[in-house]
């Protein structure tokens, strides 16, 4: 081990060996000359193994809805490990798999009733893209064509960077993205929309970006087109008012499918079970992960109507109707922490939580607006984001400097490009939003380059 790879754990007087992990998304060397090592979480806050608390300013990484290391969703966990570690996923299944699908389907929006799981989000992308090729192809239909929005973010396989709009997670692989591949304008201008509170009302326009690449394609090639309702990645990009409806109009027009990733907005982040219901737009299929196990155990999926999922259901019935899954599909210890975590979510009444405290979130996060770099500031329920102005030829440096100060004073944020984002958990307080904020003004207030 070299000196430099060795850290201490003061907690419990360990030392450890950074050397032999590559972090995900994170300036690795940067990251182990000083690391920030977390020992144990419960509610709101975290633990660092030196002992100190931070409070949870994003819900783990907008999962962990419910707060941490809640004792219904610990102790489900605990008691399927013990049950039924595994069984395969494939010609074989458990109950708790169809009791968690149910709960799902319940949550949806009327008319998606079907899950297929997966175990992250990124999965849950490419097998709705699959699922959306594999449908018209049932259909004797050869729409081939996917369209996704620049500034998208849909996770890490092929599928979602091709969909996805982020120059840095398609630079490196741009030759090796999928064929048939077209992007929509994105809905973020400052000039239009800055500070707008919750939807801004200037940009359904753009949504006719789609008819565009229906001129181009013709309709009858496109296969499907997919957008988060309120992109995140790319610093909580709330779409404009009657965007949503106009995209979903233009897409039945054609009958071209319509897909939400609501793996951030799903489960309460707007107030709703699904985004989908706090726009009023119902789309073919949703994607989702993250808050359908609280963040415990990692799981994901597609939720899609009977329409889509009997188109499949057409070959002789011993016949496989779509080769397509995961080892894990719906693994024991994932339905079980879904279960649990649909339980808590309504025992607790948290998506109604999350809208109730919606107002003040968003007082608070606009009492910023005049504080140094700030150049936006958007929220939809409990999602927000400030946009700071970039440090020359820097791209991302001041929001990165603003979560490492904010870090520094006990409260996690996260930096998306030059937008902070801010996404508490639903079990936050009105002083816990408040401290949050406060301490993203106290470093703002610091930063003086
Ligand atoms: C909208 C959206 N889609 C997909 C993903 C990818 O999910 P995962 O990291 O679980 O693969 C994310 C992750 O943040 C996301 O925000």
């Amino acid at each position: 081990m070299n000196s430099s790879d060795k850290v201490m754990l003061e907690e419990i007087n360990q030392e450890i060996n950074t050397r032999p992990l590559w972090l995900p998304f994170t300036p690795n060397r940067q990251f182990k000359s000083s690391p920030r090592l977390i020992n144990r979480a419960h509610g709101m806050h975290y633990e660092t193994t030196s002992g100190q608390k931070i409070l949870d300013g994003i819900s783990g990484l907008w999962c962990v809805n419910a707060g941490h290391s809640r004792e219904p969703i610990v102790n489900a966990i605990k008691k399927q490990a013990e049950q039924l570690d595994y069984i395969t996923a494939f010609n074989m299944a458990h109950p708790a798999q169809f009791q968690a699908a149910e709960m799902i389907a319940n949550l949806a929006p009327d008319g998606l009733d079907t899950v297929f799981f997966t175990n992250s989000g990124s999965e849950a992308i490419d097998t709705a893209l699959k699922i959306a090729l594999g449908y018209h192809r049932a259909n004797g239909e050869h729409r081939h064509r996917l369209i996704g929005r620049e500034r998208g973010y849909h996770g890490v396989g092929f599928g979602g960077v091709s969909v996805g709009g982020m120059t840095p997670n398609r630079k490196v692989f741009s030759t090796a993205l999928l064929p048939g591949v077209d992007h929509l304008s994105h809905t973020h201008n400052l000039e239009h929309n800055a500070f707008s509170k919750g939807q801004p009302s200037w940009g359904a326009h753009l949504a006719e970006d789609l008819e565009r690449l229906v001129a181009l394609h013709d309709g009858s090639n496109i296969a499907a087109v997919i957008v988060e309702p309120v992109a995140g990645s790319t610093g909580v990009l709330v779409p404009p008012q009657g965007y949503l409806q106009k995209l979903r109009e233009i897409c039945t027009k054609h009958g071209i499918l319509l897909i939400f990733d609501e793996v951030i907005t799903g489960f309460g982040r707007t107030g709703s079970p699904f985004a989908a219901q706090t726009f009023g737009v119902l789309p073919d299929m949703i994607t989702f992960a993250k808050g359908v196990t609280n963040g415990a155990v990692p799981m994901g999926g597609v939720l899609l109507s009977e329409k889509i999922y009997e188109a499949f259901m057409n070959g002789p019935s011993e016949q496989i109707e779509f080769f397509h899954g995961y080892t894990y599909s719906g693994h024991p210890l994932a339905s079980a922490a879904a279960i649990a975590t649909m339980d808590v979510y309504k025992e607790e009444g948290l998506f109604d939580r999350a809208r109730e405290l919606a107002p003040h979130f968003e007082a608070a996060l606009h009492s910023l607006s005049d504080l140094p770099h700030v150049i936006d500031i958007r929220n939809c329920g409990l999602m927000g984001g400030v946009e700071l102005n970039p440090v020359d030829g820097k791209p991302g440096k001041r929001a990165y400097d603003i979560f490492l100060s904010c870090y520094e004073r006990g409260v996690l944020v996260r930096s998306a490009g030059d937008t902070i984002a801010l996404t508490p958990p639903f079990i936050a307080t009105e002083n816990d939003i408040t401290h949050i904020v406060d301490t993203l003004g106290a470093a703002l207030k610091a930063s003086t380059r």
